[in-house]
């Protein structure tokens, strides 16, 4: 297995072009699975999370041809299963259930079962899909869903859910009357979706709000669309610049959907300004503590929460962090300690009392998030950092070695 290594304290400085969103991508390459012809889709990021739908939808009948742009086709579905095997990489493979149920009238799904970051469960998906009509069972580890054509209904999900969100949406797309969806989430690469499926024909309003309400239509038709850009990967590489003193300018990127990290740098002391599709980042002479709590859009996302923590283990004072998505997400917090950083949990809380240097270690990435916080760790550390089990951050990072290098970084791959 691959590792990477750093040593740290270099300065980053320059421009960085951020990819596509991997949790825009991921529903936009399900979405195709609604759709008898060829779509085509944008700004597709290279991850090794797209590589697994795409396996996925490839063991469905899908046909696809590209790479950032792709071509996809769903017209020949040969199966409605996603095995345990493809299911159990990725999470979000659950994607698939929603369309298939709706334009195929039946799906068999492996339940994702327990992950590093939480038990995260499906109840909700499965809930929504039986208030629309579906019949849907447990077996063997699988969810087993029929419906000849689903029924518009009335949803409400108890916690906002983003997957859960979509594939309701993609769902409704097709079923007879109106689905109306409250305490949606609201996160853009909801937004994203549904511009998709509404340039497919689909009647989906309020998007970006926690109503949203889908006419169901008879069918839908082939789309040509592009991508949302990556805003967490965005702001990882804003909290690389705030850590490393460095002035990085992001390209390609949507500043408003950064408005929650953006504010945090700002109270850090970092000096932030957005135009356009940029964002020039500085670091501060001395970066101050800033409590951040965790909340689904538009708060400040959990998927930056491991790398604020990363930046509030230099700053000066203390800095509370609270985790209020998921539990168990502050595996990061033991590997951090060990480069130096003074860190205690309290229950859904981390304590982080800043310290004026953090030093190189070995380290060992456990999921996604928590291994690009190490890294950014690593790059402000002093010393040589060796973070083993990078295929975690290939799942959602594109070449990010090669993005840091080119901003001065020295980090590079060996194979382990
Ligand atoms: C998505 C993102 C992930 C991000 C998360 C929260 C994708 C592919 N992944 O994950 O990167 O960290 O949103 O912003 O977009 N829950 C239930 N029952 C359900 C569904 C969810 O209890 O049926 C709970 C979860 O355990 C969690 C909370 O709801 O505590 C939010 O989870 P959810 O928004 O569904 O996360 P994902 O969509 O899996």
């Amino acid at each position: 297995m691959d590792k990477m290594v750093i040593n740290g304290g270099k300065r980053l400085e320059g421009e960085v072009r951020i990819s596509g969103a991997k949790n825009a991508a991921l529903p936009v390459l399900t979405s195709a699975l609604l759709v008898g012809g060829c779509s085509t889709f944008h700004n597709i990021p290279d991850l090794l999370d797209i590589k697994t739908i795409k396996k996925l939808l490839r063991s469905l009948g899908v046909r696809m041809e590209g790479g950032e742009t792709l071509r996809i086709d769903a017209s020949g579905i040969t199966h409605c299963e996603a095995s345990y095997d493809l299911v159990r990489t990725m999470r979000a493979s659950i994607l698939v259930l929603g369309p298939l149920v709706a334009r195929m009238g039946e799906a068999r799904v492996s339940l994702p079962g327990g992950c590093a970051i939480g038990a995260r469960p499906v109840n909700l998906h499965i809930k929504a899909l039986q208030e629309m009509g579906a019949e849907v069972t447990l077996k063997e580890g699988y969810v087993e869903a029929k419906a000849s054509r689903l029924k518009g209904a009335e949803i409400y999900f108890d916690i906002s859910t983003v997957t859960g969100t979509e594939n309701i949406m993609m769902a409704a797309t097709l079923a007879e009357g109106t689905t109306t969806l409250k305490n949606a989430a609201r996160e853009p690469e909801i937004v994203n979706l549904a511009e998709v499926l509404n340039g497919m024909g689909a009647r989906i309003h309020g998007a970006g709000n926690d109503v949203i309400t889908i006419e169901g239509v008879e069918r839908l038709h082939p789309v040509e669309a592009t991508v949302i850009p990556d805003r967490i990967e965005a702001g990882t590489f804003l909290i690389a610049a705030g850590m490393t003193g460095g002035d990085v300018r992001l390209i390609g990127c949507d500043p408003l959907h950064l408005d929650a990290p953006i504010a945090k740098l700002r109270d850090a002391g970092m000096r932030v300004d957005a135009e356009g599709k940029t964002i020039r980042a500085r670091g501060a002479e001395t970066l101050r503590s800033v409590d951040v709590k965790t909340l689904p859009y538009p708060g400040f996302a959990t998927d930056l929460q491991a790398q604020i923590m990363a930046l509030t283990a230099l700053a000066d004072g203390l800095s509370v962090i609270t985790e209020t998505v998921f539990e168990n997400r502050f595996m990061h917090v033991s590997e951090m300690v060990r480069m130096g950083a003074d860190i205690t949990i309290q229950g859904t809380s981390a304590i982080v009392r800043g310290v004026p240097k953090l030093r190189g270690a070995p380290v060992m990435a456990t999921d996604l998030r928590a291994s690009a916080s190490l890294i950014l760790a690593g790059l402000a550390a002093e010393g040589t950092t060796v973070l083993s089990r990078v295929y975690h951050i290939d799942r959602g990072y594109q070449e990010i070695e090669k993005k840091l290098s080119a901003l001065g970084a020295d980090i590079r791959r060996v194979p382990g």
